[in-house]
């Protein structure tokens, strides 16, 4: 597996992270598949990558045990469905030393909802404004029920830009230096209540001892429906690609995780386990049926014009899984007769982003937690909320409209 990138005096992480080694004394060294590309915080998913690195805090976050807890907020009270207020945590500072205002936090939140449109799932567009020096007023376009958790979606984390135009943050942690796409050297922030303690308690120990835990990642591929000409379009191959790809592979293939058709890990609330069809079509028939006949000569499918049926899977390599995954897929699909074009991008970002603006896949793997934020809606609403920010397959249900109304 090659490693992005390193980062360096790192002690958590949500992504798989490899210790490199345990010198100089005072020195980890850890690797990551996926790191911040800039300390700008409302850029793509930065947000996500500088908390994951101990950098940045949200207002709130999700506790091992899955509620959702204050971080930079104490509280949230609620004006009406659409009207929030957020008061800060007395004696909050950022790592530069200066105190976490509500003037700073309003411009956060403001600058993010305007700049990132995946803080714009949950609320659509606020207005965020200081009433004074500990408490925010935000007034959204979209009604929530729970402000405290879309205030935990990781698009939101608390930053300043300070005179020399740089961002600093409340987390465990500050920058020392910003190699883009090579390293992140970081030290402890002094200004994080409990500072003394973090890193020692790690590098205190006999060489350094790895623990694997369960996390609440879900591979998930998304069809795309957005382009009218794909054969992915007819319902038919969609079953027929139900019924073929096996989860039991998948996860074996993985040498771990669980196989499911529930969006959400097993151990929350909100898992829902739609039963295997019982007495599925066969996939082959379904493909005939849709009109891709397989031609015994070639052992290739195709339609009466005689076009193979061809299907683009694009996976990326942050998430090591899902290129492994990619491969069981092809070796599916191949057995089908269908002709596979498997495509792994590279580590830059940009290349993935390009495929998915140009909607230049069938089947895109994707691996997502989908309780980031202790509540479903977000994950929702991102993914299949007609023309959102994550809606990358052009999903529009009426049985999800249907949600919202
Ligand atoms: C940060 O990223 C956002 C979103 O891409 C962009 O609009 C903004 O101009 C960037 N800010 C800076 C200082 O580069
Ligand atoms: C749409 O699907 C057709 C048929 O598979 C393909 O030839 C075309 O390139 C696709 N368009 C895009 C934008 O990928």
């Amino acid at each position: 597996m090659k490693i992005a990138a390193w980062v360096i005096l790192i002690a958590l992480s949500a992504v798989s992270t490899v210790v490199r080694s345990t010198s100089p004394e005072d020195e980890l060294v850890f690797g990551q598949t996926f790191m911040a590309d800039s300390m700008n915080a409302t850029d793509g998913s930065n947000g996500w990558a500088l908390v994951s690195h101990g950098i940045a805090q949200n207002l709130f976050t999700v506790s091992q045990e899955g509620e959702i807890v204050p971080q930079v907020a104490e509280k949230v009270s609620r004006v009406s469905s659409n009207e929030f207020k957020i008061h800060i945590k007395p004696n909050i500072k950022f790592s530069d030393g200066t105190p976490v205002t509500a003037a700073d936090v309003a411009k956060a939140l403001q600058t993010a909802n305007e700049q990132n449109p995946n803080a714009q799932s949950s609320l659509g567009s606020i207005e965020a404004e200081p009433l004074d020096d500990n408490t925010v007023h935000v007034v959204s376009e979209d009604p929530t029920h729970i402000p405290e958790s879309v205030l935990a979606e990781w698009a939101w984390p608390i930053f300043k830009v300070n005179d020399e135009g740089g961002y600093v943050f409340t987390g465990p942690y500050q920058v020392d230096e910003f190699a883009d796409g090579e390293h992140i050297k970081l030290s402890p922030n002094e200004y994080y209540p409990g500072h003394e303690k973090s890193l020692p308690a790690v590098s205190d120990a006999d060489g350094i001892q790895g623990r694997s835990f369960p996390v609440g990642y879900t591979n998930m591929a998304v069809y795309n429906l957005c382009n009218a000409s794909s054969p992915i379009q007819d319902i038919r191959v969609r079953q027929a690609l139900d019924v073929a790809i096996s989860r039991e592979e998948m996860s074996e293939s993985l040498a771990g995780g669980n196989p499911t058709r529930s969006f959400f890990p097993a151990e929350t609330p909100f898992f829902y386990e739609p039963a295997e069809p019982a007495e599925p079509t066969e996939p082959a028939e379904l493909l005939d049926a849709a009109g891709w006949t397989l031609d015994p000569e070639t052992g290739k499918r195709t339609n009466s014009e005689g076009e193979d049926l061809e299907l683009r899977v694009v996976a990326y390599p942050h998430r090591p899984g899902l290129p492994v995954l990619a491969g069981v897929i092809e070796e599916t699909l191949r057995s089908l007769g269908i002709k596979v074009n498997v495509k792994v991008t590279g580590d830059d970002w940009d290349e993935t982003q390009k495929i998915i603006d140009d909607g230049d896949f069938d089947i895109l793997l994707w691996a997502q937690h989908s309780l980031p934020a202790g509540d479903p809606l977000w994950f929702l609403n991102a993914f299949f909320g007609s023309g959102n920010a994550k809606n990358m397959g052009c999903y529009n249900s009426v049985i999800y409209r249907g949600r919202d109304a």
